[in-house]
């Protein structure tokens, strides 16, 4: 297998074709990566079965499970505001995905572009994070919080060396100028930036979480589609 952590890191989205693997093996690749988040108290694992999640660390993405609307889950990157937050997010298409999309923002190739003085403007920049309702998904087991305790560089260096912005624009992020949101969110968004995914089936996609974010498209069969995220450090 192609997919190392290194390569991650650096690719920033990689993508394979796995085709049908059982559970125990994923997690077993997913292992080899970095350490796999799983249930680590009772809240988690009574979370792990409300998700279904047939191994802990694999967790269902289905109707019912986590994030199953059909309403597009809007640009996001793993858990901005956690302070212990997996820096790596595992999507391996098991059935029932295709028609379904899912893109993807390289913010280290949309921090290059900038002009100079932007991107000194940028590096002076500090933010805190935190969820709000009607951001990037209205789904109610997600509740309103701010965590003003962990505090964020604007422009952040990824453990490989790469360097861009960590930018997940639709979180609360308290402490960039307005103007500067308004200008980078609008650069981020051109469509050089973006890939596409066109799921099917057997397929895996592993990101990066610091210098790119990802939005899942409006899908109709979510009922049918059923995909596993690993998170990892
Ligand atoms: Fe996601």
């Amino acid at each position: 297998m192609e997919i190392t952590r290194e390569k991650v890191f650096t690719d920033l989205v990689c993508v394979t074709n796995l085709g049908q693997i059982s559970p125990e093996e994923e997690l077993k690749f997913a292992e080899t990566l970095g350490k796999v988040q799983k249930p680590e108290n009772e809240r988690q694992l009574e979370l792990h079965k409300q998700f279904k999640g047939e191994l802990p660390g694999i967790v269902h993405v289905t109707e019912g499970g986590l994030f199953g609307h059909k309403k597009v889950l809007d640009w996001h990157a793993n858990k901005p505001s956690d302070p212990n937050r997996c820096s790596m997010v595992w999507i391996y298409a098991v059935k029932g995905s295709e028609g379904s999309i899912t893109s993807w923002i390289d913010n280290k190739k949309a921090y290059e572009d900038l002009p100079d003085e932007i991107k000194a403007h940028c590096h002076n920049v500090e933010f805190t994070c935190g969820f709000k309702v009607g951001g990037y998904t209205d789904d109610p087991t997600f509740k309103e919080h701010h965590n003003k305790d962990n505090v964020h560089k604007l422009v952040y260096t990824n453990e490989y060396g790469q360097k861009g912005l960590f930018f997940p624009f639709l979180q609360i992020m308290e402490g960039i100028p307005k103007t500067l949101y308004d200008y980078l969110k609008a650069h981020i968004l051109q469509d050089k930036y973006r890939y596409d995914h066109h799921w099917k089936d057997g397929d895996l996609v592993v990101s990066e979480q610091w210098l790119t974010i990802h939005k899942r498209h409006t899908f109709e069969k979510m009922n049918e589609r059923l995909m596993h995220r690993i998170a990892i450090w």
